[in-house]
């Protein structure tokens, strides 16, 4: 990269933020608000909560589940680590509850471990698998995503407000009902989902709305990120390491000097 590319590179980042303060305009196609819910996985330390993630997978499955798939996780991932961690009988069972069509029996047949969650059943319902990640950037000036970089707001806080921003305003278009969404940032075709007592928890949290939506939301940025936790584990052990090889180079420089420093030449 030449110096000149990388100073309009900034300049255009500084344009950016100029814009972030000032320049409503472009919000034009439909202003999204997203509230700045706090997640456990947040920060360098922050970790998945492991009932969280339960009762997210709970509430996929009764309420998103009839209409959105998650095609691209395996059943046997919720044993994992780090994950909702069930027991093995608890996945198994799980497994068990879906059937999966089978391209070699030509058939659907009862899943196993290994298979993934069933895809969307409505066609205009996306994947939620990657969901998370998809509208980790939707914020800011020019799609940056600076609200992530600046605010820590990413994918789950964009799903939990979601579930919890229709407005009760419906409109007919084209033989389909849209429903206003002040996340989504105008009509939407998905209707609300949550009115309360939805889900009832078997860990006694009380299943308010917002709740709802940050325990599904919680549970969706995992399925898009499972690593999250080696990841920041990692990038803590590598600035760890980096540091210490830092404080030992610089000693060895002082060591390796030392009997020139102080002398005048000749
Ligand atoms: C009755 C069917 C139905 C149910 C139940 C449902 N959805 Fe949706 N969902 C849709 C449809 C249809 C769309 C596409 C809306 C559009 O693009 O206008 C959608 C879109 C979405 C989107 C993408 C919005 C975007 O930015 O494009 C997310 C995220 C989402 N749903 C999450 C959920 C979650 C989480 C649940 C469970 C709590 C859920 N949905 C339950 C039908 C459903």
């Amino acid at each position: 990269m030449t110096a000149r590319t990388l100073l309009s590179g900034l300049f255009a980042i500084g344009l950016g933020l100029v814009g972030l303060g000032t320049a409503p305009a472009v919000a034009a196609e439909g202003e999204r608000h997203v509230h700045d819910f706090s997640f456990s996985f947040e920060g360098p330390f922050g970790r998945y909560d492991q009932s969280q993630l339960q009762r997210g997978l709970q509430v996929y499955t009764e309420i998103c589940s009839a209409c959105h798939g998650l095609k691209f996780v395996a059943f046997r991932t919720l044993e994992n680590e780090g994950g909702p961690a069930l027991s093995e009988e608890a996945m198994r069972a799980y497994a068990a509850q879906h059937e999966v069509f089978d391209v070699a029996l030509d058939d659907t047949r009862v899943a196993t471990p290994t298979d993934f969650f069933p895809p969307s059943n409505v066609p205009n319902a996306p994947d939620l698998s990657l969901m998370a990640k998809a509208r980790a950037g939707f914020h800011g000036p020019a799609g940056l995503g600076l609200n992530q970089i600046l605010f820590g707001m990413g994918g789950p806080e964009y799903i939990a407000s979601l579930l919890t921003g229709f407005t009760g305003e419906e409109k007919e278009e084209a033989g389909t009902t849209l429903y206003e969404n002040t996340a989504f940032g105008g009509y939407m075709a998905m209707a609300p989902v949550l009115y309360g007592d939805d889900v009832t928890y078997a860990d006694g949290t009380v299943a308010t709305p917002e709740q709802i939506a940050q325990d599904v939301a919680a549970f969706l940025m995992w399925t898009a990120e499972p690593k999250m936790m080696e990841r920041k584990r990692s990038g803590l052990t590598a600035v760890l390491f980096l540091t210490v090889l830092t404080v030992l180079l610089y000693f060895t420089n002082k060591t390796i000097w030392a009997p020139h420093k102080g002398k005048k030449h000749g």
